[in-house]
């Protein structure tokens, strides 16, 4: 009997997943709980809710121009054509550039959309429960399948830190997952929180729109046309006041303070654990250590998404393909285990396990070591390596 997959999400992850997996002759279904692939992105500038009720988790921006040249936002077998000449894309190039893939690959008589993932369940039998909601008529159906490849994104739910008296304030606060274009902040006084690029790109889309820009971050930046401000210590009813004892007035803030890691559709049965955004336990952040039949992709933080989700891709269908064995538990556990008490004894953070940063080469290099897998190209990894160097030069102030 045909190996049934399920691959939950149709994004850049989903997609690429698909291409693989059809093309070693599994039986697959990618469920996909909006009207089209893409995931992020497929911009559309409503928030809030669909005409169904079910809620958007859209988090991309009118104009957003990818932070990386897009020679290192490409799948193996998909460049972008010729005649594109600028390196850093826009959004609906991106996304021009997936629809592409798509359609060349011929993937989307796979995709069942307007189904959305409630429940996954692990079974004695080794097999996956799955159950969906149909979005237009809330219809419920269950299947059960060999494996489950989890590509439902990294950037879902917002996350807001909290801040005495935020309450009190009296103007308009919001994530940057519900920006959509400057427009609306015309005249206005606007706080950016965080020091990510989605805060730079806002502040950067509203410079001479907004009346007056100030970003608070906890680390020095370089620019000129904001404020850069401290951390926020407390909200009042017109603005905020920061650490360093000033107060300043503001009709928006905007919190480009990132997402929180969540998988609301796995049950306790299926073995994972998400605390403070790192997933666990994962071998290589792919494979679940206690059922080895369910995989992630995608849940790395890096800046080469696609590159990542395909090599990803390609390691985990070696894997169902059993082209490689993987370790047994106990080992998997025990390199997870070494990475862990090393982070802890240096006081960071757990999901930087997830954070690759300068380290997507190795970390590339490794997968294709352990699977039969093609390499992806050292020179992009090292494209990638100078750019990521001299970016946190001059913008973050902070050298690597
Ligand atoms: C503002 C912003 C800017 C970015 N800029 C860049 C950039 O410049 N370069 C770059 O390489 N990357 C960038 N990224 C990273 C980007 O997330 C990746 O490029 C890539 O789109 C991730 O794809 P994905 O498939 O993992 O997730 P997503 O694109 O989020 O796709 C997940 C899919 O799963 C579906 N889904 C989720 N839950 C369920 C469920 N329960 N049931 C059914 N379906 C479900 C969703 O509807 C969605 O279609 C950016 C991200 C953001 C938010
Ligand atoms: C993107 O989403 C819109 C609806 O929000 C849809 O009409 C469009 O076809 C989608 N684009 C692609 C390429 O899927
Ligand atoms: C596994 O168990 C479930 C539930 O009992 C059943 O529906 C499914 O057919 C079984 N699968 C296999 C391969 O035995
Ligand atoms: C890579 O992405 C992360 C967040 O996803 C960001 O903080 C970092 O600055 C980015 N670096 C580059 C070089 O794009």
């Amino acid at each position: 009997m045909k190996m049934r997959l399920a691959i939950i999400g149709a994004g850049a992850a989903g997609i690429v997943s698909l291409k693989y997996a059809l093309e070693a002759g599994f039986e697959c279904e990618c469920i996909e709980e909006t009207e089209t692939f893409g995931g992020t992105w497929n911009y559309t500038d409503k928030s809030g809710t669909n005409k169904f009720g079910f809620p958007i988790h859209r988090t991309m921006y009118k104009n957003l121009k990818t932070t990386v040249p897009k020679e290192l936002m490409t799948f193996l077998d998909a460049s972008y054509p010729t005649e594109l000449l600028e390196y850093f894309l826009t959004q609906p190039q991106v996304l021009q550039y997936l629809t592409d893939y798509v359609n060349k690959f011929n993937l989307e008589k796979q995709i069942k959309y307007y189904e959305s993932v409630v429940k996954v369940e692990w079974l004695s039998n080794n097999t996956w429960r799955i159950l969906t909601i149909n979005i237009k008529n809330n219809i419920l159906s269950s299947k059960t399948y060999d494996a489950v490849l989890i590509c439902s994104g990294r950037y879902r739910f917002p996350r807001i830190p909290k801040y005495p008296g935020q309450e009190l304030f009296k103007g308009h606060q919001m994530h940057s997952c519900n920006y959509r274009s400057p427009e609306a902040f015309n005249g206005k006084r606007v706080l950016i929180i965080g020091g990510s690029f989605s805060a730079l790109d806002i502040s950067h889309q509203l410079q001479g729109i907004a009346k007056m820009i100030f970003l608070s971050h906890k680390t020095g930046m370089n620019v000129k046309y904001i404020i850069i401000k401290t951390a926020v210590k407390q909200f009042c009813e017109s603005g905020v006041v920061f650490e360093d004892g000033t107060k300043e007035e503001f009709d928006v803030v905007i919190y480009c303070t990132g997402y929180d890691c969540k998988f609301p559709y796995l049950t306790e049965s299926c073995g994972i654990i998400v605390e403070n955004n790192y997933i666990s336990p994962l071998y290589k952040n792919i494979v679940n250590i206690k059922h080895p039949s369910m995989y992630f992709i995608g849940m790395v933080t890096v800046n080469t998404s696609f590159l990542t989700c395909d090599i990803q891709a390609r390691f985990v269908v070696a894997a169902i393909a059993k082209k490689f064995s993987l370790p047994i538990k106990k080992s998997m556990l025990k390199q997870l285990k070494r990475q862990v008490l090393k982070l802890e004894k240096n006081n960071i953070p757990l999901d930087h396990i997830h954070k690759l940063g300068i380290n997507q080469g190795n970390y590339y290099k490794e997968l294709a070591k352990i699977a039969p897998i093609t390499p992806t190209s050292p020179i992009l990894s090292d494209v990638f390596k100078v750019l990521y160097i001299n970016l946190c030069k001059s913008v973050f102030n902070t050298t690597y």
